[in-house]
């Protein structure tokens, strides 16, 4: 419990500066968010859509784009980051709530869900990415999808040193964990930003 107060002090207090910049610099360097969803299409009916660490909503407008009968619960723990995200919504006309806290332990075991995005926010969970992949498939619907991009292996100590300075923990855990807990129904990994790190796209059915 103590690790996770911490972490969460340590993400807001990092966001309530970065969420003013967040939306202008992210484009840049976080690659593969239009992907992943593509990647989920026809894969199986989906209604209800959770996306853990939405930050700022950047993939609101894709998910309901693709997904156009679909609600989204966005949830964070950073106020900064979903007073951004609050902005996007009323655009959404009802599509999308919004819940600020921390994930797993804010959202109730009876919330279930056709899918479950997990958007360069794992990478951020340090030692909780296993329990949160966990808990991840405990509020999906049988049969639901977990679909995941995020940071995955550099070869560059600098970069994973600027990475963990931004709080982001890049070790193979989160690849790790997503196949203990989910069957891989695709899985890429993509050498990107100038050959410096690679992204994962995982998707992954609870069976
Ligand atoms: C790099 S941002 C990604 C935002 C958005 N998903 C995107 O693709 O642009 C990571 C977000 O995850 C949130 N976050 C990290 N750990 C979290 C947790 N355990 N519960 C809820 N939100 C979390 C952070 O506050 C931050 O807004």
């Amino acid at each position: 419990m103590r690790n996770n107060e911490n972490l969460s002090t340590t993400i807001r207090r990092y966001y309530r500066v970065q969420s003013k910049i967040y939306d202008l610099t992210r484009p840049f360097f976080l690659s593969g968010r239009r992907k992943i969803l593509e990647e989920t299409i026809g894969l199986t009916p989906i209604q209800k859509i959770l996306e853990v660490g939405c930050g700022t909503g950047a993939n609101f407008h894709n998910t309901l784009k693709k997904y156009p009968e679909s609600k989204v619960l966005g949830l964070d723990l950073s106020e900064d980051m979903l007073s951004k995200a609050l902005k996007k919504v009323k655009k959404f006309k009802n599509r999308v709530d919004l819940v600020q806290g921390m994930f797993p332990e804010c959202l109730n075991d009876k919330n279930k869900f056709d899918m479950i995005l997990f958007s360069y926010s794992l990478s951020m969970m340090g030692l909780e990415v296993d329990s949160a992949i966990k808990a991840a498939q405990r509020r999906l619907e049988n049969g639901g999808l977990i679909a995941v991009v995020d940071f995955c292996e550099t070869s560059f100590k600098t970069v994973k040193c600027w990475l963990g300075l931004n709080g982001v923990t890049i070790d193979g855990t989160i690849e790790k964990s997503l196949s203990k807990y989910f069957a891989p129904v695709m899985v890429k990994k993509e050498i990107v930003f100038m050959g410096l790190w690679k992204h994962i796209r995982f998707v992954g059915r609870k069976v």
